[in-house]
């Protein structure tokens, strides 16, 4: 059974529709990420959830009861959600201790003192903070307090979970190591939490499942395997850190197989992510950097080798980016240090070759409608490809 469910959700700031008919079921002890740039409505939608904003139009559920319905000009008030909320600003009282902290939560809700300590003590021991708890919050680090957020959160064991970008005060080491907290947190509780961000890394590496955000819209829900395997359109796909995206048309596809023609191309790739296209389909291929493999074998049986030419190679540290020509195509190819033998050098003829199942296919006729992006993205393509 779904915990949350949104159902429509739209929210306007005057001329901006910052959340645009969001839908989303998410199950009990579920983490779902909603991912995206700056801008693409996260916080807005989780503020929606919360209470904190009040939508123009749609439903959301928690649990079993309704806490917005707009079609009714129903809402429930904030204080009234069974929900934990933590920002990325900490949010909080300066002038209070530690556990003050973490119990006033409780303590609004006339719980008795010692009842409300035990509580806070609890959530503290789950953070771990429990030997802080009569420090003054102001002497405590950036990660410090961000866990007194956390079990201040978590302290009226809410059914929902709701964090926004709570760790993007954070530097990187302990970011991750917080990632890892967050995520025994989850198992220890099992509580339902739906967490906002950015950061893919992070949406991956704690999410069941992640709700992709464009423009107000969520436009892709899935596994962070579908999700990034699988990107559903072209500006998933490059959000996703795809560099190659070639136009293309499908020329046959049956049994998994599809055989498909990058614009501009002598010879076809086959591909077995097909996404269900048929013959004749417009679409976009997908290829990441580093599935672009410089093959050094005879074996002319492979599928998908193609004649390249080394035209620049740039050297990152951890791996070396290759910019190779393929039937006037430019595509990047990125290769570990330590995978495998070096490229051609520059200026020189290589053979590269990709996996069929590394090629995704996107359906173009579910791009954008309007005529100037689809004209915009084209361009931005050819330059690509050019
Ligand atoms: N209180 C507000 N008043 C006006 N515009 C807002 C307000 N809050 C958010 N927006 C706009 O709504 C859009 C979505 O914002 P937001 O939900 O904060 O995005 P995100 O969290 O993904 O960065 C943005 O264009 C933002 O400028
Ligand atoms: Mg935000």
């Amino acid at each position: 059974m779904s915990i949350v469910s949104i159902d429509g959700l739209t929210k306007r700031f005057g001329g901006v529709i910052a959340v645009d008919r969001v839908s989303l079921d998410i199950g009990g002890g579920e983490f779902v990420a909603l991912l995206g740039p700056s801008g693409c409505g996260k916080t807005t939608t989780l503020r929606c959830v919360a209470g904190l904003e009040s939508p123009d139009e749609g439903t959301i559920r928690l649990g079993a009861g309704t806490v917005v319905d707009r079609s009714r000009r129903y809402e429930l008030p904030p204080h009234k959600r069974d929900i934990g909320m933590v920002f990325q600003s900490y949010a909080l009282w300066p002038h209070m201790s530690v556990i003050q902290n973490v119990s006033y939560p409780l303590r609004l809700k006339r719980q008795r003192k010692q009842a409300a300590r035990a509580k806070a003590m609890e959530a503290l021991e789950l953070v771990g903070l429990g030997n802080y708890a009569s420090r003054s919050v102001s002497a405590l680090s950036g990660g410090q307090q961000q866990r007194v957020a956390l079990a201040r959160a978590l302290v009226r064991e809410p059914s929902v979970l709701l964090l926004d970008e709570p760790l993007s005060n954070l530097d990187a080491a302990l970011r991750t190591q917080m990632r890892g907290e967050l995520k025994r947190i989850h198992e220890q509780t099992g509580s339902t939490m739906v967490y906002v961000t950015h950061d893919q890394e992070e949406a991956v590496s704690m999410s069941d499942r992640i709700a992709v955000m464009h423009d107000g819209r969520a436009v892709q829900i899935g596994t962070p395997r579908e999700v990034f395997d699988s990107p559903s359109a072209r500006w998933t796909a490059e959000f996703l850190g795809y560099e190659n995206i070639l136009p293309g048309l499908v020329g046959a596809a049956a049994d998994g197989h599809a055989r498909v023609r990058p614009d501009g191309w002598d010879t076809s790739l086959t591909c077995t992510r097909t996404a269900g296209c048929a013959a004749g389909d417009r679409v976009w291929l997908a290829i990441r950097s580093t599935a672009i493999v410089f093959d050094h074998s005879d074996s002319v049986d492979r599928p998908n080798r193609l004649d390249v030419k080394v035209l620049r190679s740039t050297f990152l540290g951890t791996a070396t980016e290759h910019e190779v020509d393929a039937f006037g195509s430019r595509l990047v190819a990125k290769q570990i240090v330590g995978g495998g033998r070096p490229a051609a050098p520059q200026g020189a003829d290589a053979v590269v070759w990709i996996e069929p199942d590394q090629i995704a296919l996107i359906p173009a006729k579910d791009e954008p409608a309007t005529a100037e992006r689809a004209a915009a993205e084209l361009a931005a393509a050819k330059g690509r490809v050019s």
